[in-house]
């Protein structure tokens, strides 16, 4: 196109592609550049706003290395990721939501009962529940996976002081698809704002702080793996989560309890526990993947 004005650019941007270029990523790429044009146009985007949007852009690129991914962030806090997250688990199983960046592959197999609190500061919490199908039956050999952030609200990727894989697990389902393991309350936790991200919670007036937060990865053959995350009822910051992942049937209480003839028997740390504990009781609706 030799005349390309406001009007044509979209136009011919897609014409200038191949016609083998694959369909999806024909699509996908389509839609993204009819809506990164619209967006200029609407909001008759200035030189110097362009140039602003393109150094966040080269500031989270100079920030990232193997270990801090802000480009990720970026997605975490602008709703992206939740959204993607959102459109791929339509379903009436229970919600997923944000793996974000501090799941390490391996965590050690604890036998159902198991105990991670170990010497961490805080009271004991007992989490406890059932993997299930849809129609309520129990999943036997579904391996969960937990990690969570200790009582200073670091995960132990984050904290020289805490031991590899601190409050972190995995354990499979028995026959009755019951999980039950010993831990403590997880901290609210505040992602990284010493880099672009930062900028724009400041510069947009939004706090960086994630409500109290215990992730789960729940696998099993048959069924859709599942993703999520528990948050503490009543938590301050379930209302501004700075990367969108709370939805209802994910929060609970933390139920504060002395009645130790309440805790189940097959705890491992069950003599350690001390009165008040708090109880957590989730279980995990798995969809078939058929
Ligand atoms: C987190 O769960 O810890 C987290 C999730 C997304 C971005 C940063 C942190
Ligand atoms: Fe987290």
């Amino acid at each position: 196109m030799k005349d390309v004005s406001i009007d044509t650019i979209t136009q011919a941007f897609l014409d200038y592609c191949g016609d083998d270029t694959d369909p999806r990523t024909m699509f996908v790429l389509t839609k993204m550049v009819e809506h990164l044009h619209a967006f200029a146009k609407e909001t008759q985007l200035t030189h110097a706003e362009w140039a602003r949007g393109l150094k966040f852009v080269t500031d989270a690129g100079i920030i990232s290395d193997d270990e801090r991914n802000e480009f990720v962030l970026i997605s975490d806090v602008t709703g992206l990721s939740s959204l993607v997250d959102m459109i791929g688990s339509q379903h009436e199983g229970t919600s997923s939501s944000v793996l974000g960046p501090f799941h390490s592959v391996g965590a050690p197999m604890i036998p159902v009962g198991g105990d991670i609190k170990k010497d961490n500061d805080g009271t004991t919490v007992v989490v406890e529940g059932y993997v299930k199908g849809t129609d309520g039956s129990p999943i036997e050999g579904a391996v969960i996976e937990l990690w969570q952030t200790a009582e200073n609200g670091l995960y132990y990727s984050q904290d020289g002081d805490q031991n590899d894989f601190n409050l972190c697990c995995s354990m499979t389902t028995g026959a009755d698809g019951r999980y039950a393991m010993t831990t403590v309350k997880p901290a609210p936790y505040k992602v990284p704002d010493d880099g672009p991200v930062g900028e724009l919670f400041r510069a947009t007036g939004r706090t960086p702080w994630r409500p109290s937060h215990l992730h789960f990865i729940v696998q099993v053959e048959g069924y859709k793996s599942l993703v999520t995350e528990v948050f503490a009822n009543g938590d301050p910051y379930l209302n501004s989560d700075a990367v969108f992942g709370v939805r209802e049937d994910l929060i609970m209480d933390y139920v504060e309890s002395t009645d130790m003839d309440a805790l189940p028997d097959d705890l491992e740390a069950k003599a350690a526990v001390t009165s008040p504990y708090f109880k957590v009781d989730f279980d995990f609706v798995l969809v078939s993947d058929t």
